[in-house]
């Protein structure tokens, strides 16, 4: 009788078994958000970011290992030339259950159906406001019909599902929450909202002083809706609830007010090449220097991520400052 021998799965010191990889395919974007960026950003040099060959390359590898869900991420993904093809190439790896994207929504109206068709299946777009004004303020340069129109275009692509991100500030936007979750019921797609990590520094606001915690929106949410707890669970971080009497959940990512990193299942892959293994940690393995010095040699890339998985942190320690923990900004990991 053959052996039949089990795929080595990435399990990390603290026994936990990761899955999930994000990728992010540049550090671009169209949009500079305030809480995600400076106004003024120095980008990573061409020849500094991973091929798509490499970032196929490791996808490959990945799905070897036990991984189960890709998102591919920014700052924006769409504004990466070739993404199509990767998505395409990405969506046919063995073992693969899922491929997603998060995106701001500014390039959607050309872009959802050849996502769609070509094996993205769930899409998380981000959408904070729905006041065009606010929407340029919190973006400097975004426009808000356009993300509008590519969320109408990405409601008739065919997506399993759409959900909506939205980062809430004070005195920013939590005035609008109730009225995403309406926009959201309307379009019967699902909505997350998140609590700002402080990564990077932002001259804008104190980060502080912005705190909104999930308990303040979902308590401003029960005013209007009834939250049924929900059992769903995408393998991402948000907590869920059903809006009673509609299609539509509710997420809450609490970084700040429920830590869930004991569940933590996920590793990130920046544009650079560097997989980090915490958002809220720097521990991190440089992939590229591994792919580049071991051209065509998928073992050593395959045994580098199984390493990597020894120096995954426990947690991240995020604290409530006008000062970042970590000076990476956001656009580096695409969330
Ligand atoms: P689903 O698969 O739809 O559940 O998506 P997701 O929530 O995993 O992905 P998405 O890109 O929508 O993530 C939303 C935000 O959650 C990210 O942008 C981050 O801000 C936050 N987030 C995701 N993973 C982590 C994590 O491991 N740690 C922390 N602190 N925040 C995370
Ligand atoms: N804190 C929390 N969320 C952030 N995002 C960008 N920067 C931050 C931050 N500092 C969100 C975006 C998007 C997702 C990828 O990450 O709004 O929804
Ligand atoms: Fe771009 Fe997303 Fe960062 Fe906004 S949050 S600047 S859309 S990467």
């Amino acid at each position: 009788m053959s052996e039949v021998t089990e795929p080595t799965l990435l399990i990390d010191r603290f026994g936990r078994r990761v899955n999930y990889l994000r990728i992010s395919v540049t550090d671009r974007c169209d949009f500079r958000c305030l809480y995600c960026m400076e106004e003024t950003m120095t980008f990573l040099p061409r020849a500094q970011i991973l091929t798509l060959e490499e970032i196929y390359a490791l996808a490959k590898a990945f799905t070897e290992l036990g991984v189960e869900k890709i998102r591919i991420t920014g700052g924006e993904p769409l504004v990466r030339n070739g993404v199509l093809q990767l998505v395409e190439q990405v969506a046919e790896l063995p073992g693969l259950i899922e491929l997603v994207m998060t995106t701001n929504g500014s390039q959607l109206e050309k872009f959802a159906k050849p996502l769609s068709d070509a094996g993205i299946k769930r899409l998380n777009i981000s959408l904070d406001t729905l006041n065009a004004g606010k929407f340029k303020i919190l973006t400097r340069n975004g426009d808000l019909k356009t993300v509008l129109k590519g969320i109408e275009a990405a409601k008739k692509a065919g997506f399993h599902r759409l959900k909506i991100n939205a980062v809430i500030l004070k005195n920013r936007n939590h005035d609008e929450v109730a009225d995403l979750v309406r926009f959201a019921i309307k379009h019967e797609i699902d909505i997350s909202f998140i609590e700002e990590m402080p990564l990077g520094v932002v001259s804008q606001h104190n980060r502080y002083e912005a705190y909104y915690s999930s308990e303040e929106i979902k308590q401003d949410l029960l005013q209007q809706f009834t939250l049924l707890p929900s059992t769903t669970k995408t393998g991402g971080p948000s907590n869920y609830f059903q809006v009673q009497g509609t299609g539509t959940r509710v997420g809450f990512i609490s970084p700040h007010s429920h830590n869930f990193c004991s569940d933590c299942n996920r590793v990130r892959l920046t544009a650079e090449g560097r997989l980090l293994l915490c958002l809220g940690n720097e521990h991190s393995m440089d992939m590229k220097q591994v792919l580049r010095a071991n051209p065509g040699n998928h073992e050593i890339v395959k045994q580098a991520i199984i390493q990597a998985m020894q120096i995954k942190p426990e947690k991240h320690e995020f604290v409530l400052s006008d000062q970042p923990v970590i000076l990476r900004h956001m656009n580096v990991t695409g969330g």
